[in-house]
């Protein structure tokens, strides 16, 4: 089974953490409001020893089994690390002609992400436990020095225990949340096949000896060289740390931001756009992509992290689309197994991706279905009141609803929360106009925007 994560390291990256708690407490806790001159938005920090071990990392193609492919292949710094073609899939393997499964989510914004949890919905949080990219690790805490500034997000969750009426899974990585952390994560691409493509996790460390040895001795001492398990953890945490110094990761330099800082006006179809997001009888948009700024002033993520059926139509264009006994159920596999993919309640749920740089994305939801904002806002809105627009129809011209997951897990669908809340031929929720309006206000969250330049174009 190459695409599990080996079990065995999580203990030492659990434990590799609690090596740095002043480091990881000061990340978690200090958004920058407190600059005097500055808003501690605009300064790029330099980045620690490791992450620049882990830049190096991401961005070298010898790591992987043919050699040709790094990080930024598919997760492309130029377009906030999104792929910048506009296929549905990504190739990888060997020879760059093994094609996913899933649209590559950006990486940006990931440093929020809490751990994988299934608890209850309001509980849920309200109560603190820190994001899992603030507890990283590493004997190499002492080069550690660079603060991450800027609005940061780390958000709370609980670790449910107690049976809770409403069980929402919420967090991890993944469009199926299967792992934890972006230290845990690194691991996977490079031994998917149809990704970097190493033969196992022992080729990966053969090659990080010999392509890294000297730097990872140096950060971490000589013991870890013979260690493969240690290296691989290590590795990952470099990995890890690149994506939460490095401030592209997390810019929050949209025209949304802006706004929300008093420093950008939005036009009249923005505006209206960000009413109907947030009004809960039209797109309701807010209630699962948060999008205001908490009480003690961190910046939205425009996700709840929490996962849900929405009943996306299936995609023809993922090859393994052909077989039509495949199904990509989510939580259910086929990349998570575990206890919760055993559980048809989890089945056909995705975790809710942040809406940030979403008008950069060529492709939308974790099968890429579709391929404007358009297209999608119109999906939530028509799903259920005109579901012939939505989904292929048989031979006989019945409309296939939910052709994207076996009937036995179609109840998991969301039909409570507006727009999803809608009947056969009612009105929908949204009009073409005002789908429009929604779409423009999407286009606001893209980083880049230039309150001075763009404003002065905006006024003219
Ligand atoms: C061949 C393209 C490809 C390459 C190369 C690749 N990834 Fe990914 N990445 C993906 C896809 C596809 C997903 C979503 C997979 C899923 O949800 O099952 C993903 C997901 C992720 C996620 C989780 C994001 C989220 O929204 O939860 C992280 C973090 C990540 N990749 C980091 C990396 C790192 C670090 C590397 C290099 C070691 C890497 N990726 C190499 C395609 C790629
Ligand atoms: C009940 C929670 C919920 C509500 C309400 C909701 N979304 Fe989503 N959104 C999700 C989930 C879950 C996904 C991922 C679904 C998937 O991939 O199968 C998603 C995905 C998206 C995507 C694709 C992002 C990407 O990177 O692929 C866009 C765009 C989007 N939503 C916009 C909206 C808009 C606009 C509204 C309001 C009209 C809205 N959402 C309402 C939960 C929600």
């Amino acid at each position: 089974m190459p695409l599990q994560i080996n079990h065995r390291l999580l203990p030492l990256i659990a434990l590799a953490g609690l090596s740095l708690p002043g480091a990881a407490v000061g990340m978690a806790s200090e958004p920058a409001t407190n600059s005097a001159a500055t808003d501690g938005y605009d300064d790029q920090p330099t980045l620690s020893a490791v992450a620049q071990l882990g830049k190096k990392l991401f961005f070298d193609p010898s790591l992987s089994g043919g050699g040709q492919m790094s990080c930024a292949t598919c997760h492309d710094p130029a377009n906030h690390y999104a792929p910048a073609n506009d296929h549905t899939i990504q190739l990888g393997g060997l020879h760059l002609d093994q094609p996913g499964i899933r649209a590559v989510p950006s990486l940006a914004y990931k440093m929020s992400t809490p751990s994988f949890s299934i608890g209850d919905e309001s509980t849920a949080d309200e109560a603190a436990e820190a994001s899992p990219m603030t507890e990283a690790s590493g004997a190499a805490l002492a080069n550690a020095s660079a603060a991450v500034v800027g609005p940061l997000t780390a958000q709370a969750i609980v670790k449910a225990d107690a049976p809770a009426a409403n069980l929402v899974p919420k967090g991890g990585m993944f469009w199926d949340g299967r792992v934890d952390s972006l230290e845990e994560q690194a691991l996977q691409p490079m031994i998917s096949p149809f990704e970097m493509a190493n033969a196992d996790t022992a080729t990966v460390y053969a090659k990080l000896k010999k392509g890294y040895g000297k730097d990872i001795s140096a950060l971490f001492g000589d013991n870890i060289l013979n260690d493969q398990d240690m290296m691989i953890s290590e590795i990952g945490f470099a990995l890890a740390r690149y994506q939460v110094e490095e401030r592209s990761f997390h810019p929050y330099t949209s025209k949304y931001d802006y706004y929300l800082r008093g420093k950008a006006v939005l036009t009249d179809a923005e505006a209206r756009g960000l009413k109907l997001f947030d009004d809960a009888n039209k797109g309701n948009c807010a209630s699962c992509h948060l999008d205001k700024m908490t009480g003690d002033g961190q910046m939205p993520n425009l996700t709840d992290f929490e996962f849900e059926a929405l009943g996306a139509p299936r995609n023809p264009a993922i090859p393994a689309n052909a077989d039509a006994r495949y199904y990509d159920t989510g939580i259910c596999g086929p990349l998570r197994s575990d206890i919760y993919s055993a559980q048809p309640q989890n089945c056909g749920l995705f975790k809710t991706p942040t809406l940030r740089n979403v008008g950069a994305r060529h492709v939308f939801f974790h099968n890429g279905v579709y391929r404007t904002l358009e297209d999608v806002t119109r999906f939530y809105v028509k799903r259920d009141t005109n579901p012939e627009e939505i989904y292929p129809k048989d031979a006989s011209g019945k409309v296939l609803k939910y052709d994207d997951l076996p009937a036995q897990y179609q109840i998991n669908i969301d039909v409570i929360d507006a727009p999803m809340n809608r009947k056969l031929g009612d009105t929908p929720a949204l009009n073409d106009a005002e789908i429009a309006d929604v779409v423009a206000f999407l286009k606001t969250l893209t980083d880049g925007y230039d309150p001075a330049k763009d404003g002065i174009k905006a006024a003219k």
